[in-house]
């Protein structure tokens, strides 16, 4: 088998790159190790930087999520006095989309059938060869053979599991992160939402977050002790603990009903620097891990495409290989400072095992300001809605 891009990896930010190069004529073929139903059974986030939903317009993938998206001018964060407003739209000009990546995947999916793109699913054991070559192959397992594809390049979509990123030497990369002591509880309700706009709830008796899918599903979530695990929360407790760290008007508002999904999921801050080895291009989460706090994992792939697909299609078309030269640079600079973001959010909003009284009260201080000045409000926004790629 032969293509011009080797994708491996087919969640949000493989299909997005491939649906971005073959609407530039470029051929890809999308290796992905799960099948088509599991990918699309993934619950993960749902908020949409603004920059994200104009490149899925760009890329022929917006119709569905202008539809069926609700467009959002502002949050709230809160504590147990204060209730603080974050109008994005006031203060920066412009909203984010609520729009879940389940979605954001499917309508990707869909749109990769409409062009006849190449998607193998089910593949094993794929391994990444001659890099510093002309022409780079990868091989992997399908359908009980072992097959050869050779290629131009080889974007990393693969995750924070997968193989691109362990490609690249360990002695040539280099990691940072910040493993947080806490997990977030997160559960699927097809109830209407406790508020029209995301509540950030720094309680005492520690973060939740009230998020939506749509007006009759809602997505809440509880920050948890890493030791705990599903089966240790029933509905009941869930909507126990979620109502007493909500602030008293929106409790009572609460409507609870029977969860449709639950799961427990860690949160860290990881980055692999560079993000290229010779042909192989490391995209999204193979590359990067935020904690959600920020909203920032799927917009931090959306970006990295952003700056990959472009400067692929230069390249591939004798334009020169300023930008593939430069990609590593230019979506790390971007990638730190949404790190930043979304680390200072999670040290902002939960309450760590064990500390003292000052960081309790740096957090108080901190919504304090916020409250107070149109400047702290205004940086929040900016970060919240997204920085321009
Ligand atoms: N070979 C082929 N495919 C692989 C391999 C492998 N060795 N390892 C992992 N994969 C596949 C996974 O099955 C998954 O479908 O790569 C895909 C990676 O998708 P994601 O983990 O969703 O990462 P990404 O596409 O970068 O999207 C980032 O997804 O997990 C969320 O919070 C994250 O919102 C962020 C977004
Ligand atoms: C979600 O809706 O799943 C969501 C929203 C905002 C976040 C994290 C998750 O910061």
């Amino acid at each position: 088998m032969s293509t011009q891009v080797a994708i491996i990896g087919g969640g949000p930010s493989g299909l997005l790159l491939s649906q971005l190069l073959n609407r530039a004529g470029i051929e890809t073929v999308v290796l992905e190790r799960a099948t088509r139903a599991h990918v699309l059974g993934r619950i993960r986030a749902g908020i949409l930087e603004w920059g994200t939903v104009e490149l899925l317009r760009e890329a022929g993938v917006g119709a569905r999520m202008d539809a069926r998206g609700i467009s959002h001018d502002g949050c709230y964060l809160t504590d147990e006095d204060l209730m603080v407003h974050i109008d994005f739209r006031a203060l920066t000009g412009r909203s984010v989309m609520v729009y879940g990546q389940t979605e954001v995947t499917a309508d990707l999916y869909s749109a990769q059938d409409a062009l006849g793109t190449t998607i193998l699913h089910e593949v094993s054991e794929v391994e990444i060869h001659d890099l510093d070559s002309t022409r780079s192959h990868v091989t992997f397992t399908h359908d009980g053979q072992r097959k050869r594809l050779s290629c131009l390049y080889v974007a990393g979509c693969d995750g924070f599991h997968g193989v691109s990123r362990k490609t690249i030497p360990e002695d040539r990369r280099r990691a940072f992160e910040r493993v947080y002591p806490f997990g977030w509880l997160g559960i699927l309700s097809e109830t209407p939402p406790v508020h029209d706009e995301l509540i950030y709830s720094n309680s005492p008796r520690g973060f939740a977050l009230a998020s939506m899918r749509s007006e009759m599903l809602v997505r809440y979530y509880v920050q948890v002790p890493l030791s705990d695990r599903v089966e240790d929360w029933s509905d009941d407790r869930f909507w126990d603990e979620f109502s007493a760290r909500l602030p008293s008007d929106a409790a009572a508002r609460l409507v609870t009903g029977p969860s449709i999904e639950k799961s427990i999921a860690p949160l860290r801050s990881f980055v692999s620097e560079p993000l290229r080895w010779g042909n192989l291009f490391l995209v999204g989460d193979s590359a990067h891990i935020v904690p959600p706090t920020g909203a920032k994992g799927l917009n931090l792939a959306a970006s990295d495409v952003y700056y990959l697909h472009d400067a692929l299609i230069r390249a591939i078309r004798g334009q020169g290989t300023t930008g593939i030269d430069g990609y590593s640079e230019r979506a790390l600079a971007r990638i730190w400072k949404a790190m930043r973001f979304s680390w200072q959010m999670t040290t902002m909003l939960h309450r760590f095992d064990g500390e003292d009284a000052f960081a309790a009260q740096m957090r108080k201080a901190t919504l304090d300001h916020l409250a107070q000045s149109e400047t702290a409000r205004r940086e929040l926004a900016e970060n919240y809605i997204g920085l321009p790629y």
